[in-house]
């Protein structure tokens, strides 16, 4: 049997993810919207590319959650997106009443899948999504820490000038401005990137990839990032239909680790067929830890924000 996995929403987010899913032959695709013709109308498009490209998947739009059932992977992309001047926060009404419908159904059909969330604010709506499906905890990740990590290398190799492939980051917290790249744990091809790039440079980098986001968002000026979203979490569905144990920042349920418990936050994870199979607890300094508790709190808040929704 090959592998099936559902995409929730066929926005942007959505469809790129099947794009790049299809690309790679994960599996097959459902993606699912509410939104009449358009999961339809995409997953045949992309499905005509399947000759041309030569991937030999099959892609179903629907608008029916009873197409999802029995899922291995559910990626979860619908939602609204920031518009410039707002933050990932000021979603958090609208998109909690999405996530909780979309859940809802999707995992009562699919009660072994391996659920991904992307819709923001992000450790918020994966906190929810556990909630909504009454799913263990590794079995429910938020997406998150590969895409700010990806910003984060695709700078560093801009400054260094030297090929991404090289950089080699780790990068913690919640998926917001309070985002946590770690220096001390990034390497170009195995050396220290502080052989590469000067204090105050670094310092700049580490500033840009936590707005990102909002960087990406007041260039479109309509919507927010879609490439680098959707291809960070075609990354986490390969690593866990191809059990492929990766090490990868990802939102987390987290349970007494790096102090602590009952939320989601970004830390280090090896990501296979169980999902998150173990949280990775880096041996932080104050100066870190500090930057770990600001984040913390900012997505303590907004669960607790949440709660009372
Ligand atoms: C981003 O950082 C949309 O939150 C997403 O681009």
């Amino acid at each position: 049997m090959r592998p099936k996995i559902t995409i929730v929403g066929a926005g942007f987010v959505g469809s790129t993810a099947a794009h790049w899913i299809a690309a790679k032959e994960l599996g097959d695709i459902v993606l699912v919207d509410i939104v009449e013709g358009v999961p339809q109308g995409k997953g045949l498009d992309l499905l005509e590319s399947g000759p041309i490209e030569g991937f030999d998947i099959h892609i179903k739009g629907t608008n029916d959650y009873a197409d999802t059932a029995n899922s291995d992977v559910i990626v979860v992309t619908s939602g609204a997106p920031r518009k410039p001047g707002m933050s990932r926060e000021d979603l958090i009404k609208v998109n909690a009443n999405i996530t909780r419908d979309c859940i809802s159904k999707a995992a009562a059909l699919s009660p072994n899948a391996v659920i991904i969330m992307v819709n923001n604010p992000l450790d918020t709506m994966a906190y929810l999504a556990k909630d909504v499906s009454g799913f263990p905890k590794n079995r429910v990740i938020g997406q998150a820490g590969v895409l700010d990590s990806a910003r984060y290398r695709a700078f560093i190799a801009m400054e260094a000038g030297v090929s991404v492939e090289d950089i080699q980051a780790m990068l913690m917290g919640g998926h917001g401005d309070e985002m946590v790249p770690l220096p001390r744990f990034t390497t170009i091809g195995g050396i220290p990137v502080t052989e590469f790039i000067a204090a105050d440079r670094l310092n700049a980098i580490v500033d840009r990839a936590r707005k990102g986001g909002g960087e990406i968002v007041n260039l479109l000026k309509t919507g927010s990032a879609y490439y680098a979203p959707s291809s960070a979490t075609v990354q986490m569905v390969e690593a866990v239909l191809r059990d492929k144990k990766r090490v990868l920042p990802c939102a987390a349920y987290l349970d007494g680790e790096y102090g602590l418990s009952d939320m989601y936050f970004g830390v280090p994870c090896i990501l296979g067929a169980g999902g998150v199979e173990k949280v990775i607890e880096l041996p932080l300094n104050d100066d870190e830890m500090a930057q770990v508790k600001k984040s913390a709190d900012v997505v303590k808040s907004s669960i607790d924000a949440l709660k009372t929704m």
